[in-house]
């Protein structure tokens, strides 16, 4: 694999933490977004990342060293020479097709494109590109520099060489790949996750069992550090029921169809941490009401 320089466009919560990534491998990276508010606060967020890492004896170079190999523009043309785009940018197809759009009628013909959609088809957002073969999913994980798997999707066109480049990175980067062979909605970790937290909703709204008990079970069961209603309280019951909607819209399989309890509680505003309450309560200063 050759690579040497990587655009990332979207500097917010997963472009940043993309480049974060790029340049602890030693990999030239350039932040785009649409403000210099935005790449700021990037940069920010970049800098304090990695000096914690430093102070944890995670970082083998100095943080500076780090933080010199990302640079920041509002101009897209200054990745022209870049082997890799990584696009982060907010989650709407019309958005994601204009900009690989651009982005086609700048770069090389070697270079690669990734999208780090969470659940918009890659064929969609590759519909009008006049290579769509070079387009790929690549699906970090929040926070990137933390989480070690990264889903590499193909799209319906996406070629093999294409398709390899990503696990190849994905690996340089130090993290595994996921490989997601067919497009399908929800990709294959969160689709598959998606079905535990929706029979977990419907247990507790069977009254078979409690939240308490459910998410204690799967944290002592299963070894995870929350259980599904607890997650689903921190994420926001209203952005699980947009996901899960999304892919039963695409899906029209009622086992993805969202049970009527988190439909109800998001009607009602019960929409977890960030209201006070949802599959639980919790006071002012966020700790949960026992
Ligand atoms: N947040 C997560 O946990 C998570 C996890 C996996 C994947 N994703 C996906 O990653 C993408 C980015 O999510 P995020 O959470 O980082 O969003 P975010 O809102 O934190 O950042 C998006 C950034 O894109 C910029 N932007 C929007 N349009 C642009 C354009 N045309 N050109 C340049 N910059 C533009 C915005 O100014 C913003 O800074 C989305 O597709 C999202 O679904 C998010």
């Amino acid at each position: 694999m050759k690579i040497d320089k990587v655009l990332v466009i979207g500097a917010g919560t997963m472009g940043s933490g993309i480049a974060q990534v790029g340049a602890q491998k030693g990999l030239k990276t350039t932040m785009i977004d649409t403000g210099p508010e935005m790449l700021d606060k990037a940069m920010k967020t970049i800098s304090r990342s990695v000096e914690k890492l430093a102070e944890k004896g995670k970082l083998s170079e100095k943080p500076t060293e780090v933080i010199a190999r990302v640079t920041a523009s509002t101009d897209l043309q200054v990745g022209a020479d870049a082997d890799l785009v990584i696009e982060a940018v907010f989650e709407d197809l019309r958005v994601k097709q204009d900009l690989f759009a651009r982005v086609e009628g700048i770069v090389g013909h070697h270079t690669v494109l990734a999208t780090n959609t969470s659940a918009i088809p890659i064929s969609a957002i590759g519909k009008d590109l006049s290579g769509p073969e070079r387009l790929l999913g690549l699906h970090f994980f929040n926070p990137v520099p933390m989480m070690d798997a990264v889903e590499v999707i193909r799209g319906v066109c996406t070629n093999d060489e294409t398709f390899a480049f990503g696990a190849e990175f994905v690996r340089f980067l130090g993290k595994e790949p996921i490989m997601v062979k067919t497009d399908i909605a929800g990709f294959a970790l969160n689709r598959a996750n998606m079905l535990a937290n929706l029979e977990a909703m419907r247990l507790v709204e069977n009254g078979v069992v409690t939240p308490e008990d459910l998410d204690k079970g799967f944290r002592l069961a299963f070894g995870r550090r929350m259980g599904p209603l607890e997650t689903s309280d921190l994420v926001g019951l209203d952005v699980q029921l947009m996901a899960y909607t999304n892919v039963y819209m695409e899906e029209r399989d009622p086992k993805f169809h969202p049970p009527a309890i988190l439909r109800r509680k998001v009607a009602a505003g019960h929409l977890g941490r960030k209201t006070g309450k949802g599959w639980y309560e919790y006071n002012p200063d966020g700790t949960r009401k026992q």
